[in-house]
């Protein structure tokens, strides 16, 4: 998710940062193709007006904490809450994904 809208918000104008994968050079090549750049989590939260946040639900936890408390930045979340398998939702019916993200990080502007 991040790797399309990315680029297709860097075409549109923006000023794009790449944080959050396991490689190196996918981040980087991603910079380059772009125009954008790569920075540690918490210095691409600092310095973004906006965050698109796309991870597999099962590293939620590792890039919350890598990001901070996110307080009154933008967010805005794609993720759905399944399990390894990307079969079954780990959350619900009477919560949701966003609802707990907005529960962990209660100080950020959350758009789900
Ligand atoms: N709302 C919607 O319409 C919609 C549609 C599709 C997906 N989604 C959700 O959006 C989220 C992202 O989906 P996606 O298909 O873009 O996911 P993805 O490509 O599998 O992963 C997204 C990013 O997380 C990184 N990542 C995964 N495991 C990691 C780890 N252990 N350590 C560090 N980085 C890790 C990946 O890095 P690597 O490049 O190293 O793998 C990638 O950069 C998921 O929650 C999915 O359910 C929502």
């Amino acid at each position: 998710m991040g790797a399309v809208l990315g680029p297709v918000w860097a075409r549109a104008g923006h000023a794009v940062t790449f944080r959050y994968a396991r490689s190196a050079d996918k981040l980087a090549r991603l910079a380059d193709e772009t125009g954008g750049a790569h920075a540690p989590v918490s210095q691409a939260v600092q310095q973004a007006e906006a965050i698109l946040l796309s991870v597999h639900w099962s590293r939620i936890d590792d890039v919350l904490s890598q990001a901070g408390d996110l307080a009154g930045k933008l967010v805005l979340n794609c993720c759905v809450p399944l399990d390894e398998a990307n079969e079954t939702l780990v959350l619900g019916p009477y919560t949701s994904g966003a609802e707990e993200l907005a529960r962990m990080r209660p100080q950020a502007r959350w758009v789900s």
